[in-house]
């Protein structure tokens, strides 16, 4: 069976609370590039590494995925969310 891409995977398990680069949760915590620059530790030095730390371990009220996606669909989707940002989510 095929993989799933990036905007596959962000669907299916990020835009439940991440719709359109949002925080439906926190809202301030978005995944707009000026929020990571901000917020996401590590993300300016190496951005799909902060977003895959995010993705495997998660942090407060955001579930740890190192247990529901493979490291390779965590840096397939981290890939995505990070193109996406440079993009404005357009
Ligand atoms: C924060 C990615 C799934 C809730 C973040 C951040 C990233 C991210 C990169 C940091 C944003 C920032 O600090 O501005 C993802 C990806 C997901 C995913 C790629 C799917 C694999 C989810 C889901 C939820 C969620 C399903 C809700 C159940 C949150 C919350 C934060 C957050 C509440 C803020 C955490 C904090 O610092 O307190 N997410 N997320 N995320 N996400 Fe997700």
């Amino acid at each position: 069976e095929e993989a799933l891409n990036g905007s596959q995977i962000f669907s299916n398990s990020c835009a439940a609370c991440h719709i359109n680069g949002n925080n439906v949760v926190v809202a301030n915590k978005t995944l707009k590039k000026e929020a990571l620059v901000k917020y996401l530790k590590g993300y300016e030095e190496d951005a799909q590494a902060a977003i895959v730390n995010q993705v495997t371990n998660g942090k407060n009220a955001m579930p740890a995925f190192k247990n529901r996606l493979t490291a390779e669909q965590i840096k397939t989707v981290a890939d995505y969310v990070a193109t996406q940002a440079e993009k404005g989510w357009l």
